[in-house]
């Protein structure tokens, strides 16, 4: 109070601060339109052009970005100002828009038909020199960018996706709001919920030796809520699995989680539909076409080998098994024979295709678990017997065979067709990524902006992991289709579930089912899944208790939505979509988590590091 100043220090107050000036509008948004205003811009400096007398400096905030143009001549004092800023300086300036001379339009900036003539200017802030420019289209390395992620969220393309990741969710909120769902905060700090991946852990400090599991998901308390009555249920919820990470895995990760009361699969489905097609119009001005295919899981996989096959290219897979039932090749008659198949996939116009090419493929799809892959290559007509065609086994095959084949493949001359022969359900497998690994060699997937939405329908209830023990395929509180539940204790492995994925471009976007709503049924699947009454008391003691009492008939669905922004977006992977992402080691490169925690925490709460001797 009443201290004096001296002459720099009220400088620098001056110049570092916006004082009474107010931004009258963003950078990117001038247009010619505006030109003869008087304007009040802020933001950083992205570009300086030096002429000598006249410097042009682009100043960039969320919006784009805009020409100054300083003049010497017009006025020494701010020219030698502005001449002082650097890049990613923070900027504020008051002057006035001008249209640009017609041989000074840039065509290629959205605001390059104007420029201002600054009046004042001040500089905001300095900054050091980033570590990358700040620019679209650099091939910076990601290590780099996330670890100074705020640098890297000053990109244009970032800051679209943010801006649109926001848009997205608002105009969820604005659609299930209309239709009357609520949205409900459930807890983070909870018990496990099974999702099938390993729980994020918090100990407690009053509870020593407990611990709460971060959710997987939502899923007992949506479920729950179903039960209270708020029977239209909505959360943007964050969700926590310790898995291991691929490009569209994240540890922490947003749902767009959704339950619905008195509904059956149509409700949802029709009303997801819905969803989607205003959401991509709204936010992509694209038209979703509904009702969405359809594919049954069994479907899916014995002719995309996938459960979330990518419909922009065909490429089906073939059953050989018929036409190979009684081939005089044994490995192919002995498969079928032994309640196997025979499939393949065939590449039009593939018939020239490079040994070590086709080398590769079948390394490939050994690697997958495959015996091996047997390629048949059609130089001639395929109706004329096993001349026609070249292959590993050609020696092998019958004329009848290959005519048997070819027509079972529906190929012809110049097609190549590869084959693999084992169990049904590991031959798909094998066969799908094979038909993913060639459309990306073979650059079969269209580069255009088509969206290829598909539901997959009936997935098994059960299956067996990789110890042989049972588990669910997507959660234990999926129902069984109705006509299926009496196989739950006998056959529980031929048990058709009540759900439900939309797929979108190869993408799994969003996963739900029709939920188990008596206690009993409930009961009979945890059976299943070996938890005797003990352990289903022990992990799902409330959840059995609160069934007592009137849970409806309910089902609901979650959508990925870094997954889903990322589509929206046309971005490839989902960190491009999320502010703060980790790393596939799990890592947060830029706050360095997880991090290690000093004595005092673990004494607290009574934990200690066991180190494994080296
Ligand atoms: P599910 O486990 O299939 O279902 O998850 C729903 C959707 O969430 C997205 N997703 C992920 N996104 C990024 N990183 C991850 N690690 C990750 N894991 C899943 C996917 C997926 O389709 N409770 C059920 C939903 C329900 O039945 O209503 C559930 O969580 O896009």
């Amino acid at each position: 109070m009443g201290e004096k100043r001296t002459g720099s220090e009220r400088k620098r107050m001056e110049t570092d601060s916006l004082g009474d000036w107010r931004r009258t509008d963003y950078c990117g948004r001038l247009n010619a339109r505006d030109a003869g205003r008087d304007v009040v811009l802020a933001g950083w400096v992205s570009n300086r052009r030096d002429l000598g007398s006249l410097l042009f400096v682009m100043v960039r905030d969320r919006t784009g970005e805009v020409q100054l143009v300083f003049d010497r001549e017009a006025d020494a004092d701010l020219w030698e100002r502005a001449r002082s800023w650097r890049n990613e300086f923070v900027v504020a300036v008051q002057g006035r828009l001008r249209e640009r001379s017609l041989e000074t339009v840039n065509p290629d900036s959205p605001t390059g038909s104007v420029e201002v003539e600054p009046s004042e200017v001040r500089l905001l802030n300095t900054s050091s020199n980033p570590p990358f420019y700040i620019q679209d289209d650099l091939d910076v390395e990601e290590g780099l960018r996330l670890k100074h992620r705020y640098l890297d969220l000053r990109r244009p393309r970032m800051q679209r996706n943010l801006v649109l990741r926001s848009r997205v969710n608002q105009a969820i909120r604005q659609f299930l709001e209309a239709r009357d769902f609520c949205e409900v905060e459930t807890p983070y700090l909870t018990r496990s919920t099974p999702e099938g991946a390993r729980d994020y852990l918090v100990p407690s400090r009053i509870a020593p030796g407990e611990f709460y599991a971060l959710p997987q998901s939502p899923q007992l308390f949506k479920q729950l809520l179903m039960l209270s009555g708020l029977d239209r249920y909505y959360q943007l919820v964050r969700c926590f699995r310790d898995e291991d990470l691929r490009a569209d895995r994240q540890p922490e990760f947003t749902q767009l989680d959704l339950e619905m009361s008195f509904v059956g699969i149509e409700d949802i489905c029709t009303m997801v539909e819905e969803l989607l097609v205003q959401l991509f119009h709204r936010t992509r001005g694209v038209c979703v076409e509904t009702p969405f295919p359809c594919l049954t899981y069994r479907d899916a996989m014995d002719r995309y080998g996938s459960d979330k096959p990518d419909l922009r290219y065909d490429l089906e897979i073939v059953d050989l098994s018929s036409a190979v039932r009684d081939s005089e090749f044994r490995i192919f008659s002995q498969t079928v024979d032994g309640g196997g198949s025979v499939k393949g996939l065939v590449l039009p116009g593939g018939a020239d295709t490079a040994r070590s090419r086709l080398d590769a493929w079948e390394e490939a799809a050994k690697s997958w678990g495959a015996a091996g892959l047997i390629w048949m290559a059609w130089d001639g007509n395929p109706l004329e017997g096993a001349d026609a065609v070249r292959s590993p086994v050609a020696k092998f095959l019958s004329d009848a065979d290959v005519r048997a084949i070819a027509r079972g493949a529906d190929a012809g001359a110049g097609d190549l067709l590869l084959v693999v022969a084992g169990e049904r359900a590991g031959t798909n497998r094998i066969l799908g990524r094979l038909r993913v690994q060639l459309a990306e060699e073979l650059d079969m997937v269209p580069d255009d902006d088509r969206l290829e939405f598909l539901w997959i329908t009936e997935p098994p209830l059960f299956e067996t992991d990789d110890a042989g023990r049972m588990t669910s395929v997507h959660h234990p509180f999926t129902a069984p289709c109705a006509e299926d539940e009496e196989l739950v204790d006998a056959d529980p492995l031929a048990v058709r579930s009540a759900g439900f994925d939309v797929v979108l471009n190869g993408v799994e976007l969003a996963s739900g089912s029709m939920r188990i709503h008596r206690q009993n049924l409930q009961q009979r699947v945890f059976s299943v899944l070996e938890m005797d009454e003990d352990i289903q008391r022990e992990r799902f003691g409330f959840f059995l208790d609160a069934l007592e009492y009137g849970l409806p008939p309910h089902g609901g669905i979650a959508f990925g939505m870094d997954r889903l922004v990322m589509m929206i977006a046309g971005e490839c992977s989902i960190r491009d979509v999320i502010a703060f992402p980790k790393t596939t080691a799990a890592r947060d490169l830029m706050t360095r988590a997880p991090s290690k925690i000093d004595r005092e925490q673990l004494r607290e709460l009574a934990l200690k590091i066991q180190r494994e001797e080296s």
